[in-house]
Order: structure tokens, then C-alpha cells, then sequence
């Protein structure tokens, strides 16, 4: 299988059911995006494919065969929203961030508060609390 992650094309050597999040943390060796309950009702691990925000514990990598895939890497470390997150306290430990930050990146420019509350509907935090997080969002 082929994926392209991060503009550089990976041939992948997994079995098909593998979940993208294994694949994107061991193969292509990009430990940024995190595994929190591995079910599908975090949203730690999300990654863009294609654009649209999934959860990559949920995908199987053959349907990302083919697929533009976009971690938190590919963002360099000095996107606005990793730098609204650090301006505005909105991260403690971390787990959430890459995944709050993907799910925000799907949004379109100058969303409302709404907007960022049902984009990240799907994210949740167990330290910060969201309001710094919204808050971040919504600078950036
Ligand atoms: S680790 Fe994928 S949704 Fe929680
Ligand atoms: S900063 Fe710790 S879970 Fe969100």
C-alpha cells in the first residue's frame, strides 16, 4: 500500500486491517499523533486523510491506500494554532492536543464558537477543560 503522509510517499508493508495509527507511529515513524482510548471516542489520534478529520485508531490503513494523510507533523511546530494553543494555556499534558489541533484545522476561516464546539465535539480533554481551548481556536 501507498500512502503519501506529510508530502513524503510511504510504501507500507502492513497488513490491511493494521490501524492507521499504528502505521503512522511505527513505520512512518511519526510518534506525534497519540493513541488515548483506542475506540474511537477521544479523538487523540486524529489525523487528516484527504482532508477531513478521522479517527486513525478507527481506520484500517488499506483505506488510506492511496490517500493524502496529514499529522500534526506536518504542520512544522510553528502553525498558528500550535502557537495560539501555547500562548493560551491550552494544553496540560499533551494527549489531546495534536488530535484538538487536526480537528480545528477542518474548520473554515473565521468560524464562531459554535462552529469550534461541533468540530471538536468528538475531542475530549481530561485536563485543560475547553474553554482555553476554544479560546485558542478561535485567536488562531
Ligand atoms: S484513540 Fe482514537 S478516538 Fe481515542
Ligand atoms: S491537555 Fe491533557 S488531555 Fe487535554
Amino acid at each position: 500500500m501507498r500512502l503519501r503522509v506529510n508530502g513524503r510517499d510511504w510504501e507500507v508493508d502492513a497488513p490491511p486491517m493494521a490501524r492507521l495509527l499504528d502505521v503512522l507511529r511505527v513505520q512512518c515513524e511519526l510518534p506525534g499523533t497519540k493513541e488515548g482510548c483506542g475506540e474511537g471516542e477521544c479523538g487523540a489520534c486524529t489525523v487528516l486523510v484527504d482532508g477531513e478529520p478521522v479517527c486513525s485508531c478507527l481506520v484500517p490503513v488499506a483505506h488510506a491506500d492511496g490517500a493524502e494523510v496529514t499529522t500534526i507533523e506536518g504542520l512544522g511546530g510553528d502553525h498558528r494554532l500550535q502557537r495560539a494553543f501555547a500562548e493560551h494555556g491550552a494544553a496540560q499534558c499533551g494527549i489531546c492536543t495534536p488530535g484538538m489541533i487536526m480537528a480545528a484545522l477542518a474548520l473554515p476561516s473565521s468560524p464562531s464558537l459554535d462552529d469550534v464546539r461541533v468540530a471538536l465535539a468528538g475531542n475530549i480533554c481530561r485536563c485543560t477543560g475547553y474553554h482555553a481551548i476554544y479560546r485558542a481556536i478561535l485567536r488562531a
